[in-house]
């Protein structure tokens, strides 16, 4: 069941992304060689709680961390861990921001210190591969005109679209209807309405899609040991085009 959001909600969920998205510039200030994701895990909770926001990940589903901290093939829910990330890492940080009960959700793969150009270019079509998205989130478009727009550039680009985790409406709660594939057919799929909130998360690799989820039970990789990268925003479809409501 589609849950469609009021504008008082919607303003509601861009102040929980607007301290999502204060909360991601600090980090790109935080995150050098040397730092451990446990780290950067302890500094997003006192930055939510300083801030009277808390994390909505923590205990979702029994997961025990404020973020996601996914290092090189890791696609996404990593554990936040004890070791120091290293020069040459990319690291994604996931977070779902809970404010006075309105939620926003946001991940950036952040670079420690000098990567090589190959990570570099990676991080780029990944960041470009959500803005085409993106511009694909209005009023009377489909969610495969979304799916199909990133899936083309992205393999256009010789990097291959994660199929395995999606997007998702979120409001009262991180999953929400309907899921976002980040891959699918032009004009296929639900039409977009005013008021539908959603995440647009594409995991991008540079080898394979397929991945594989580690014992933990949480944490998927490559099965090729390649490189992912993420970016997610949350959107909301309005009259006046798509709100990136975590833009940083
Ligand atoms: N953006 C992530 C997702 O939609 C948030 C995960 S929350 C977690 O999958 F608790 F499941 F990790
Ligand atoms: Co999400």
């Amino acid at each position: 069941m589609i849950i469609l959001k009021s504008e008082r909600e919607i303003q509601r969920m861009a102040e929980a992304g607007k301290l999502l998205a204060a909360c991601h510039r600090r980090l790109a200030q935080l995150i050098k060689p040397g730092i451990t994701t446990m780290e950067i895990d302890r500094y997003v909770d006192t930055f939510l709680k300083k801030n009277g926001a808390k994390s909505e990940q923590f205990g979702y589903n029994g997961y025990q961390y404020v973020t996601c901290a996914s290092i090189n093939d890791e696609i996404c829910h990593g554990f936040p861990r004890k070791s120091p990330l290293k020069k040459g890492d990319i690291v994604t940080i996931d977070m779902v921001v809970n404010l006075n009960g309105a939620l926003a959700d946001s991940a950036w793969t952040y670079a420690v210190g000098e990567v090589s150009e190959s990570a570099r270019k990676l991080m780029d079509v990944s960041k470009k591969a959500l803005c085409i998205g993106i511009e694909q989130a209005v009023v009377e478009n489909r969610l495969g005109d979304i799916g199909h727009a990133i899936q083309t550039y992205v393999e256009g680009e010789g990097y291959s679209v994660v199929r395995d985790f999606t997007g998702h409406g979120i409001g009262r709660t991180i999953h929400e209807d309907p899921q976002v594939l980040h891959f699918g057919s032009p004009g296929r799929g639900l039409r977009l309405k005013e008021g539908m909130v959603i995440t647009i998360e594409p995991m991008v690799n540079e080898g394979t899609w397929h991945s594989k989820m580690d014992d933990n039970g949480w944490t998927a990789r490559t099965v090729d040991g390649k490189l992912s990268a993420q970016y997610e925003h949350t959107i909301a479809i309005t009259k006046n085009g798509p709100v990136i409501l975590t833009k940083q």
